[in-house]
């Protein structure tokens, strides 16, 4: 009996050290993890690391999926952070933007022909997982239509918990792995309600999956009063608007109402359409892109013009033509389900629906994250 257990112990001590066993740990990673890998996209420079893309329901009900996108570090991505991205609008694409114009390993050719790298990409650095989201954006979906007119912050931030929840089952060898959420512009809601979604969910659970470090938010929608104050006098101090029109703003203006005024419109009216003029205001000594100069809209009683720009301010529309191509949807794994419009790079039905939501003072709340965070 005890030569027997021996031997069995031997025997599973051989087991454990050996390489088949190895070998069987790494199969045994969800099979769906495979079923999501990218073998290459269409006109994709060749690359050392790997990517994996597909859906991950968050609401089974109502139909809610949300598309990721996963891009490894390009050098030991085992031993690399996890960082989540998340582009604003209300309604803008992670694909898009992040992906394809900001901080993503590809850049879309011109014709959207094929792609090429982006050397400033920062996968040198960290896994990058961009994430559309809410259900209703890019390749997101949902199949109950009433869900665009009512997601707000609060379920976008619920729905992208479920969302790292189930992918970190689907991907368990980033359970654990330092974390980090980054963003840009309204994702500057999006972040810290999402960290403080995390850091409660994590309250609740003992040795929790989400190793959340820290997050990263820039050009950030926070408060309408310090960003439209901040806008005006970036303006003016690059002699974008004259000091009369500055003058003609801060009296007009009340950026601390939820309203403007007739008088308000006008001034910041002028500044845009006659001083302004086609300066791109997000990349000032860059060209931009005339032809999506109607696509520029003004957010109720904010100096916001909803349009993101890159280097190429044309590129969301390179993005519009390469993501819409059936062969790209099918190496991503995207649109499985047929959804029944394009893919855009930002959905205005959202944007528009998300509007009336809380675009006001909200730095505020970054205090009480902040002051939960440092508990975390
Ligand atoms: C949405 O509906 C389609 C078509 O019925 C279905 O294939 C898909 O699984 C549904 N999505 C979710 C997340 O339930
Ligand atoms: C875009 O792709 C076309 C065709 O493959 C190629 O001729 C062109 O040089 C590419 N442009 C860029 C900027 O990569
Ligand atoms: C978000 O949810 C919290 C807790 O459920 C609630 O207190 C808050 O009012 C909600 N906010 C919005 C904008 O719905
Ligand atoms: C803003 O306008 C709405 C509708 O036009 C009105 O109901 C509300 O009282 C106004 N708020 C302020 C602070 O003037
Ligand atoms: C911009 O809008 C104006 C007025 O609706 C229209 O005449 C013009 O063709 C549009 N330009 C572009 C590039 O779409
Ligand atoms: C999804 O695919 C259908 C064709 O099956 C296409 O008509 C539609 O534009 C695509 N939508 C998106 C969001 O990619």
């Amino acid at each position: 009996m005890a030569v027997q257990s021996t031997a069995l112990l031997l025997f599973l001590s051989l087991l454990l050290s050996s390489p088949v066993i190895i070998f069987t740990l790494a199969a045994a990673l969800p099979r769906e993890q495979e079923t999501d890998r990218v073998s290459a996209l269409p006109g994709q420079p060749p690359v050392a690391f790997s990517q994996f893309s597909g859906y991950v329901t968050v609401n089974k009900q109502e139909g809610r999926a949300l598309f990721y996108w996963l891009t490894e570090a390009t050098s030991s991505p085992e031993k690399k952070p996890l960082l989540l991205w998340l582009n604003g609008g209300p309604g803008c694409s992670s694909v898009a933007y992040g992906a394809s114009e900001e901080i993503g390993p590809f850049r879309v050719n011109k014709t959207g022909s094929s792609l090429y790298m982006n050397k400033y990409s920062w996968n040198t650095e960290a896994n990058l997982l961009f994430l559309e989201s809410p259900a209703g954006v890019g390749f997101s979906y949902t199949n109950t239509s009433s869900n665009l007119k009512d997601s707000g912050d609060n379920r976008t931030a619920a729905d992208a918990l479920v969302f790292l929840t189930r992918w970190m089952s689907r991907f368990p060898q980033y359970q654990h792995r330092d974390f980090y959420i980054s963003g840009e512009s309204y994702a500057g809601h999006y972040v810290p309600q999402l960290a403080k979604a995390i850091h409660d969910y994590n309250k609740r659970h003992s040795n929790p999956i989400i190793n959340l470090k820290g997050f990263i938010v820039g050009n950030a929608v926070t408060d309408n009063y310090y960003d439209s104050l901040g806008t005006v006098a970036y303006w003016w101090t690059h002699s974008l608007i004259s000091d009369a029109t500055y003058k003609s703003i801060l009296n007009n203006c009340n950026f601390a109402s939820d309203n403007s005024s007739n008088q308000c419109d006008d001034a910041v009216n002028y500044a845009t359409n006659y001083e302004l003029g086609n300066i791109d205001a997000y990349s000032i000594y860059t060209p931009s892109c005339l032809s999506s100069t109607n696509g520029t809209i003004r957010v109720k009683n904010t100096l916001l013009r909803r349009r993101i720009s890159g280097y190429d301010p044309c590129t969301e529309n390179y993005a519009e033509k390469y993501y819409n191509r059936p062969d790209v949807q099918k190496a991503l794994h995207a649109n499985v389900t047929g959804i029944p419009y394009k893919w855009t790079a930002c959905r205005l039905s959202i944007q528009s629906d998300l509007l009336s939501l809380i675009l006001f003072h909200f730095l505020r709340k970054y205090q009480s994250f902040y002051v939960a965070c440092i508990v975390c």
